[in-house]
């Protein structure tokens, strides 16, 4: 019998961040910076930082549980949670989904982090798409979180002053084919995979007292290339999947991209001919959160009343990897 593809939709949305707000003005006491040249350069007011008692999981719970609330369905009847994060709550094992899947109480689920750095959550999308089109699952909790301050060297101008901590939730359930998710894109060039990387505490070069004293745990980034690559591949990935989805940037309501810096945001409304009221931003507030980026814009996105049903969005996320991924949604909420 040939199996009958089904669709998948967004059926709840949360979000966690946490409550500490570090601004630029505090960073301003912590290195050589401005509040001007961080806004100039990257659009970042502010952002969230975790207490040293706060893990990624805790905000993966916290917008998980709203996502689950919100779509009414109960933590028992879901059958898979995938957390996308490249700041788990321990090194590497075990998942970050399975402490999420513990709290969340979803007992019945199967857990599994996703790795794709910054275009994780598209890429979680996509994967949420094919487990529920071929009928695998009827619904995955798809949770975006990270604690990227935990990454940055404090001392480092060039990178703490990007980046932020917390989560954002979709609850997807299966729905009649061609509704919802409407394309998918996803891509990776490996050739950059050194360009934005932590090099220490993996099977490559492990914590020891020498790679510690060298700096090797915390993020290495060389912003410009990365810039670049944004830049172009931004743009590229979000005509692609438009084109995909058989659409036209015309036919776009919101462009949803990841809050990494507003420079790269505005390149890539630019290449689709978006008018700014058709972009959504918020990385004044948060700076780039990684994965969580996308589903905590998603989330504002709709309680500020910015997405009604039937809106046709274009998400678009990039990073370390380097991985990029997109995703049109026909908003059901
Ligand atoms: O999710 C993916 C994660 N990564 C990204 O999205 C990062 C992509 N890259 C960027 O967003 C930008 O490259 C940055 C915001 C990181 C940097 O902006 P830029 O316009 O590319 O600046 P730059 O690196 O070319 O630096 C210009 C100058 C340099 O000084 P000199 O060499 O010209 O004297 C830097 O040392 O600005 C200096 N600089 C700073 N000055 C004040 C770098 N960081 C700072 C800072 N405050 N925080």
């Amino acid at each position: 019998m040939t199996p009958v593809l089904q669709g998948a939709k967004i059926a709840g949305v949360g979000m966690c961040v946490p409550e500490k707000i570090l601004h630029n003005t505090d960073l301003e006491k912590l290195v050589e910076t401005s509040d001007e040249w961080i806004f100039s350069r990257t659009g970042i007011r502010e952002r969230r930082i975790a207490r040293p008692d706060e893990a990624t999981s805790d905000f993966a719970v916290g917008a998980g549980r709203e996502a689950l609330a919100s779509a009414g369905v109960a933590p028992e009847d879901v059958e898979l949670v995938i957390v996308a994060t490249c700041t788990g709550d321990t090194g590497t094992i075990p998942a970050t989904a399975t402490w999420a899947q513990e709290r969340l109480g979803l007992v019945n689920a199967a857990a599994y982090d996703l790795s794709a750095a910054c275009a994780g959550f598209c890429y979680a999308v996509d994967s949420a798409h094919q487990y529920l089109a071929s009928g695998r699952y009827k619904n995955v909790l798809v949770i975006g979180a990270e604690t990227m301050t935990r990454t940055v060297d404090w001392t480092d101008r060039n990178t703490c002053i990007l980046f932020g901590d917390g989560a954002g939730a979709v609850l997807l359930e299966r729905c009649p084919y061609g509704e919802g998710i409407l394309a998918s894109v996803t891509g990776a060039d490996g050739r950059g995979a050194s360009k934005l990387c932590i090099p220490g505490g993996g099977s490559r070069l492990p914590l020891t007292l020498e790679t510690l004293a060298a700096k090797k745990q915390f993020l290495y980034m060389e912003g410009k290339e990365v810039y670049r690559f944004a830049v172009e591949m931004m743009g590229e990935a979000a005509v692609q999947v438009v084109e995909k989805a058989g659409l036209t940037t015309e036919q776009i309501d919101l462009f949803v991209p990841h809050q990494a810096n507003i420079r790269i945001i505005a390149a890539a409304a630019k290449r689709m001919s978006l008018p700014p009221e058709k972009v959504f931003v918020n990385v004044d507030r948060y700076g780039n959160t990684s994965a969580a980026s996308i589903p905590i814009a998603l989330y504002e996105a709709h309680k500020s009343g910015r997405l009604k049903p039937g809106d046709k969005v274009v998400t678009v996320g990039f990073g370390a990897g380097l991985t990029w991924g997109a995703n049109v949604l026909e908003w059901s909420l």
